[in-house]
């Protein structure tokens, strides 16, 4: 395999072969072959090889889990098939390379690079057709979903995006920093969705939905049927209601559209003021403190990120951005927008060419509460991801879903969870009945740090540190009523994975052993 430098690990599985012996049931073994990194696993008394970069960004595979089934990747978590390389988990959506193996006495040795084999035979089943509101994570991940499953009838995405469906998160990260190229942010090219035969619908917007007639009416007044609806509609940047707000400098960032608009300017500014310390708005001052912005952070909490990660990791991240120039004004709002300055609730003034709004975010229910569909802060959704009404679906940020760890409705905004549900609720469509049971996942970058987050706790007793922040090592358990609802990594991968898998299984006992184990 290659580790964090790029350096291959492991025998030569082309020349040397690794020993059967060497990997027990349930288990792996890095190797390579040819130049690439190789993993191999045993399943089922079984071993399969198969590529060790993940296809999302690339993420060590050899340094992720295998739990027995499923081989998961450290960095986002996506999953594949040992036997096939498929990718049956989002965020990744490409298979990695199936590689043909052979048994020489007590050795297996890889022969070559299989074909992939991730496509379904065409089902004749399914929804007349299918109509997908929203070309984002859940929509996107739902299309491609009906697809692979092999359904054949007419799949259409109608987006009031101009740009075909995208990687959202690196909006904040590198491709605002500009070291991401703007051929890596769609999520597909334009022959794609074509050879898929799947309509893009782009800049068109669903003005409602008639359930009693199954059909959407468009704002251009055209009206499309449907068998099958999923609401994927997202969620929009709260608007600021402040003298200045609409001024030419002034952005919110949720669309590629916004993102341009902000690299324009920020091409011209020296200076920038982030309202707001969420994950977005931090992510939006390290991007601009890399293009050479002096960057100021105004928000109303005591603590960055402290409500979602509690006071020290907020802390940690807080001396992290000062420690590349940022400046922090906490316990503060905006209280006026100028041509060449902001004002504060204080008072203060402070000089910038470039403000960026990141205030937080709501669901889209407009088109789902006038189709009078159950609402309850969020589309109200069971566990097959389906609305009060039977032929419509609703997944990513709108969906309120019950999450069977925490015991709770759940609606949360995270990427991961969002394309989940895509591919979930596209397989529901289809007639599959499958729970969605994934645990939510976010990951959030701050420079050369990555948090990445399990699980759901809108409140906690205790966060227990395991590990140090300041180290960049370690482990956060966030536990109320004597559970551990969710956890917190900073460069533990394996723990976060292990923590993820045990929150699927619904075992309170095994996210515990997980954090126990990481202590000593
Ligand atoms: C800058 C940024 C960075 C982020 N980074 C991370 C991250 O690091 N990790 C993480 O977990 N999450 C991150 N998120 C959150 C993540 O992107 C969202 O949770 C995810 O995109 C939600 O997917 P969705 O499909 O529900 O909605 P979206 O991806 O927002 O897609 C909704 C789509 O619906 C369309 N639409 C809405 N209404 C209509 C209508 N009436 N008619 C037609 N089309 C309509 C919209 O144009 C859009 O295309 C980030 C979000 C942003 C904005
Ligand atoms: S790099 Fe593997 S999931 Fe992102």
């Amino acid at each position: 395999m290659s580790d964090a430098d790029g350096a291959l690990t492991g025998p030569d599985l082309g020349v040397e072969g690794a020993s059967t012996a060497d990997i027990p049931e349930g288990g792996m073994l890095l190797g390579h072959f040819e130049g690439g990194s190789v993993v191999l696993v045993r399943k089922g008394g079984s071993v399969y090889a198969v590529g060790g970069k993940c296809t999302h960004y690339g993420g060590p595979l050899g340094q992720g889990l295998f739990d027995g089934e499923l081989l998961h990747c450290p960095w986002h978590h996506a999953c594949f098939k040992p036997e096939t390389g498929e990718a049956v988990s989002a965020p990744a959506i490409d298979p990695v390379q199936s590689l043909a193996i052979e048994q020489k006495g007590d050795r297996v040795f890889v022969t070559g690079v299989r074909k992939p084999r991730v496509s379904r035979a065409p089902i004749p089943s399914g929804p007349a057709s299918v109509v997908i509101v929203g070309g984002g994570a859940a929509g996107f991940a739902a299309a491609e979903t009906l697809r692979r499953e092999g359904y054949q009838g007419p799949v259409t995405i109608v987006s009031d995006d101009d740009s075909a469906p995208y990687d959202r998160p690196n909006l904040s990260k590198d491709y605002l920093a500009g070291t991401a190229q703007s051929e890596w942010m769609p999520l597909r090219p334009p022959e794609w969705y074509r050879d898929a035969r799947i309509e893009l619908l782009l800049g068109k917007r669903v003005a409602a939905i008639v359930p009693a007639k199954r059909k959407v009416r468009l704002d251009d007044g055209r009206s499309l049927e449907y068998g099958a609806l999923l609401l994927a509609t997202g969620a929009s940047p709260v608007r600021l209601d402040i003298p200045g707000a609409s001024l030419p400098h002034v952005h919110y960032l949720r669309t590629m559209g916004d993102c341009e608009s902000i690299i324009d300017h920020a091409k011209r500014a020296h200076a920038a003021v982030v309202a707001g310390a969420s994950f977005i708005g931090l992510e939006v001052a390290a991007s601009l403190t890399a293009r050479g912005l002096n960057v100021h952070v105004v928000a109303p909490d005591a603590i960055p990120m402290g409500r979602v990660l509690g006071p020290e990791v907020g802390g940690f991240v807080r001396t992290l951005h000062e420690q590349h120039g940022v400046r922090f004004h906490m316990g503060q709002t905006l209280s006026e927008i100028g041509d060449r300055s902001v004002t504060l609730k204080d008072g203060s003034h402070i000089e910038t060419e470039l403000v960026v709004l990141g205030v937080g975010v709501r669901p889209n229910l407009q088109l789902a509460e006038e189709a009078g569909l159950s609402l309850d802060k969020g589309v109200l959704v069971d566990e097959y991801l389906r609305t009060s009404d039977e032929a419509i679906w609703a997944a990513g940020d709108i969906a309120r879903c019950p999450d069977r760890f925490s015991g709770e409705r759940i609606r949360v905004e995270h990427w991961v969870v969002a394309e989940r549900q895509g591919q979930t609720a596209a397989r529901n469509i289809l007639g599959r009945r499958e729970r969605f049971t994934a645990a939510p996942f976010f990951w959030s970058q701050h420079y050369d740090v990555a948090i990445n987050y399990v699980g759901y706790a809108s409140s906690w007793d205790e966060a227990n540190v395991v590990g140090n922040i300041a180290d960049r090592d370690c482990l956060v358990a966030y536990r109320k009523s004597g559970k551990t609802c969710a956890v917190a990594t900073i460069y533990r991968d394996l723990h976060s994975l292990q923590a993820q898998v045990a929150m699927e299984r619904d075992d309170a006992q095994a996210v515990d052993a997980v954090v126990m184990a990481t202590a000593t």
